[in-house]
């Protein structure tokens, strides 16, 4: 242990798995003396926690690391050090190439690896070169991160599933992330179980197919096998000062009954599932390898809403496929038209190395995917407004995590995850009230406090 103070600034780039690392990294490093500086302007320690799902995602490694150059420089000047990290996915993509592209980059360090931080931040003071580490064990990773978890707020992530063994043609994470890999039952628990302690209340399970969580069982359950998402969230639930889960991204191939069932009746399992479809045009599902067709991802949803009927549906959307005709992206709008969406993210296709699709030879104009792309944002964005103004008028449990930016203000999470203002005391921060939703807009509903203002789960 250290006693002199470092700075350190991390920047986080991509999915919520990447803030859940982020997260990890600053735990990996306090211990180490390192403090987190909200600038990167005068940090011992800077990492890039990078995203290489899409070309502009990639690219922003290089432009921030341009920004970066003009302030290690300056602290050289001024006799201080500034170590540059990059971590995540495009560092497991590029590796080495990174520091030839970019000479002021120490360190690459993998997803799979940062608990060796210490380790290749000390092998990067000693000589350049040697300082990468992008291996893949996971089991590792996991066993050797400190068990305390540094949290300030009361909705936390917890990656309980890493990895993915899908391939769809488009994507870089069975590259990036390697294979499905699953986190013990029991490793989960202690670290939520620590989680609650410090005053958590919500947390979402993360995984890049979160929904194929097959995980070692808790001890004396060893003759259940691998036990999946919804034996794993009905246990979780029984730990005290949880009140809500979560998890995400799910994959409509993965998605059993037995997780149907647990949104039928686990109260703390909250009504909002992410079920990305990507597009609407079974031509287009098969050639991107997602192995379902638009006719069982309908019957799907229908099953999901007769056991939640209020679930907010939320999805991912990709325009411009290689093959995609006018009339396979017209099935697209058809399908969100159809299913209607609480919300969604939409992108146009971006070629990504080394994945199948960036081989196909029928690759989609960009002008025509701008064009595709700015019709779907639109009806999704008035699916949206209208799933919020269907609130308006109703009472819903929030979950207040923080004041918000108005005096008096309180922010917090309906249970369909809409942001939610409301004027009440800060007392009630990291509780759960009750709010008369009065007005919406696309993104947020406000409202008043309805008295009694708090429950207790
Ligand atoms: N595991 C999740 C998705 C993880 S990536 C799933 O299977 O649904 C998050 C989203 O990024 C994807 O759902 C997809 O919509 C988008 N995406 C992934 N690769 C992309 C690419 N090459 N171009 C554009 N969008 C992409
Ligand atoms: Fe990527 Fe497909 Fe795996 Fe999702 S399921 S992470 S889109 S390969
Ligand atoms: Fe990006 Fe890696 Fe997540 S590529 S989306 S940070 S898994």
């Amino acid at each position: 242990m250290s006693s002199t103070r470092k700075r350190l600034f991390i920047k986080t780039y991509g999915c919520q798995m990447n803030v859940y690392d982020s997260e990890r990294m600053k735990d990996v490093l306090t211990p180490l003396g390192y403090e987190s500086s909200e600038t990167p302007e005068g940090s011992d320690l800077v990492i890039l926690n990078t995203c290489h799902i899409r070309e502009k995602a990639a690219e922003k490694v290089y432009s921030e690391l341009g920004r970066l150059r003009p302030l290690k420089e300056a602290r050289l000047e001024s006799g201080d050090q500034m170590t540059i990290a990059v971590a995540g996915c495009v560092a497991q993509a590029e590796g080495a190439e990174i520091m030839k592209r970019a000479p002021v980059v120490d360190l690459v360090v993998g997803p799979q690896t940062y608990h060796k931080l210490p380790e290749l931040i000390a092998r990067a003071a000693r000589a350049k070169g040697e300082a990468l580490d992008t291996e893949f064990v996971v089991e590792d990773k996991f066993d050797k991160l400190p068990a305390a978890r540094q949290v300030d707020g009361y909705s936390a992530f917890v990656t309980v599933q890493e990895g993915c063994d899908k391939f769809c043609t488009f994507c870089v994470v069975p590259y990036t992330r390697g294979a499905e890999w699953s986190r013990p039952v029991d490793q989960l628990v202690a670290e939520i179980r620590g989680l609650a302690a410090m005053g958590v209340r919500e947390v979402t399970l993360l995984g890049q197919n979160v929904n194929a969580y097959h995980g070692e069982p808790p001890a004396g359950r060893e003759a259940d096998g691998p036990w999946g998402l919804a034996q794993l969230l009905r246990h979780l639930a029984l730990i005290g000062g949880i009140y809500r889960l979560r998890y995400t991204t799910s994959h409509p191939r993965d998605m059993g009954d037995d997780l149907i069932a647990a949104h039928r009746d686990e109260e703390k399992l909250m009504p909002y599932l992410h079920l990305p479809i990507q597009v609407g045009s079974d031509k287009i599902l098969k050639a991107m390898n997602r192995q379902h067709t638009y006719a069982e991802y309908v019957d799907l949803i229908g099953r999901v809403r007769d056991a939640r009927p209020d679930i907010a549906i939320s999805g991912d959307f990709i325009v411009g496929f290689p093959g995609e005709r006018d009339e396979d992206f017209e099935a697209t709008m058809k399908c969100v038209r159809e299913i209607g969406y609480a919300t969604a993210y939409s992108f146009k296709y971006s070629r990504r190395p080394g994945t199948p699709g960036a081989a196909m030879v029928n690759q989609v104009d960009e002008g025509v995917k701008g064009e595709r792309l700015q019709a779907l944002k639109l009806l999704l964005d008035d699916q949206q407004t209208a799933f919020n103004q269907a609130q308006t008028g109703q009472t819903l449990p929030v979950l207040f995590e923080k004041a918000g930016r108005l005096e008096g203000q309180l922010h917090g999470r309906s249970p369909y995850l809409q942001s939610v203002h409301v004027q009440g005391p800060a007392e009630l921060i990291g509780q759960i009230g009750h709010v008369a939703i009065e007005s919406v807009t696309r993104n947020a509903l406000t409202g008043s406090l309805v008295l009694p203002a708090t429950v207790d789960s």
